[in-house]
């Protein structure tokens, strides 16, 4: 097992680290949780991850009294926690100063622990000011209650505002960031995140490496009954995750893994831990043969290297495919383009080939200018409607580059143009 540190802190965390969402509380008592910690232990994971939503806090207090029982040393090993949903109460939940200090202390009580390793905002607080959610994480680190603090899908601006206010006030920012990354999510990681590793030093801790067990290739025939779909609260997770595009690419790889000679599985982790940004991939398991195939792991570097071209054809978003496959338009004249006349599945189209990997391939340049830009449409910011950073129609021709062959003057022409010829063939 190799330890990495956690972004540019000093902590080292294993590359491989194991997590209790879904299995620890609903499929796991503490019995199961010991011999699968265990496990993973004796292959090296010093790195497990929790958080007070886990099966309504039962998931830490099962870790917690799993490790007490198996007499493991505290300084061995790097636990987290997260804070979010707390519980059903106004005040329960969110990122005010007021849930982060009583969250913390509720989790460390259910976890019989004095402090956690690492402690998550565990998705961003809207309704709460980014300095009041900076100051209070400064509080709980400065109590001792937790060393570091990072956040779980925030995206780069307000991890970039998080920055900002951490520097004014001299206090200490966020070390680590805990998105989705697998094999079939891969634009935050690859491409919105990319200026925070550098300018701040984040590091990424990544969650459902197999994106809850579908990169196995174990639904592609329906759904096993010892399985997660077929836990009754993941049925709205299994109707979102196993549609006919995702499957397709799943199938897709199937074949690379048996030529590599090993379970479509670990080649799915193997991509992820060998993103030099990731610092541990964290997995899920819920039987010891699960976490033992993981933990042994990694497909040599050299191997995956040779196949990564092939594997990029069958997990580039739909969007980057869509860019690959222009040859419709020419190019495109005129004034800058009224974001709110566009149709959402253009903007989302556009978005993916500007922030994507097409975007990345055509015109590496033109990241630095959009990166204030939300990635995500449906989060309404004012750069969102602001096409100067990035959509105006200049850009757009530079974007599309050669590809594009005929011009559209009117503002949003182009991109509805652009939509109806170009998606109406799929
Ligand atoms: N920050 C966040 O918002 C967030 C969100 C989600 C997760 N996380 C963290 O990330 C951790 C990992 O996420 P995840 O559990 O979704 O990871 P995952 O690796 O995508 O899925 C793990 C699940 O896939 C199945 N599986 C694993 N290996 C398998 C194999 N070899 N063959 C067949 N099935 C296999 C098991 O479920 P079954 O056996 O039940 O099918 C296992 O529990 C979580 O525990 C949590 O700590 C964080």
């Amino acid at each position: 097992m190799q330890y990495k540190n956690l972004g540019r802190s000093g902590l080292k965390v294993s590359q491989l680290s194991y997590g209790a969402w879904v299995s620890f509380g609903n499929q796991l008592d503490v019995k199961d949780a010991k011999s699968l910690l265990q496990c993973c232990r004796d292959h090296g994971v010093n790195f497990f991850d929790n958080a007070e939503v886990y099966a309504n806090g039962r998931a830490e207090e099962i870790m917690g009294q799993a490790i007490r029982e198996l007499g493991w040393k505290r300084s061995d090993i790097v636990v987290s926690t997260k804070i979010f949903w707390g519980g059903p109460g106004p005040n329960d939940k969110g990122l005010s100063r007021k849930h982060i200090v009583e969250g913390t202390k509720a989790s460390l009580k259910r976890l019989d622990m004095d402090y956690v390793d690492l402690i998550y905002c565990h998705r961003p607080d809207v309704s709460t000011p980014i300095e009041e959610t900076v100051r209070a994480m400064n509080y709980v680190i400065d109590h001792g209650w937790a060393f570091y603090w990072g956040t779980s899908e925030w995206s780069a601006q307000q991890i970039t505002e998080a920055w900002g206010v951490a520097n004014r006030l001299d206090l200490v920012g966020p070390i680590v960031e805990q998105p989705e990354y697998n094999l079939l999510n891969r634009h935050k990681v690859e491409s919105e995140f990319l200026p925070l590793y550098s300018n701040y030093g984040i590091g990424l801790t990544t969650w459902s490496p197999l994106a809850s067990g579908v990169l196995t290739g174990k639904y592609s025939k329906g759904v096993p009954p010892d399985s997660r779909f077929a836990l009754e609260n993941y049925k709205n997770l299994a109707s979102r995750s196993l549609v006919d595009d995702v499957l397709k690419k799943v199938n897709g790889l199937k074949p690379i893994a048996d030529e590599l000679d090993v379970p479509l599985s670990q080649l799915a982790i193997a991509w992820c831990a060998s993103n030099p940004n990731v610092s541990s991939v964290i997995t899920g398991a819920t039987k010891e043969s699960q976490s033992l195939r993981v933990a042994k792991g990694t497909v040599p570097g050299f191997r995956l290297g040779h196949t990564k071209s092939r594997v990029e054809l069958f997990t580039r978003s739909k969007q980057s495919r869509y860019a690959a496959d222009l040859g419709d338009i020419q190019e495109v004249h005129g004034g800058g383009i009224n974001m709110s006349t566009v149709l959402p599945g253009t903007l989302q189209l556009l978005w993916g080939m500007i922030f994507g990997d097409y975007h990345e391939a055509v015109n590496p340049a033109l990241s630095k200018g959009t990166q204030e830009v939300s990635a995500d449409p449906t989060v309404p910011s004012p750069a969102n409607d602001n096409l100067e950073l990035g959509l105006h129609s200049t850009n757009l021709a530079r974007i599309f580059g050669p590809r594009l062959k005929r011009g559209y003057t009117r503002e949003g022409a182009a991109l509805e143009v652009f939509w109806e010829q170009t998606l109406g063939k799929y």
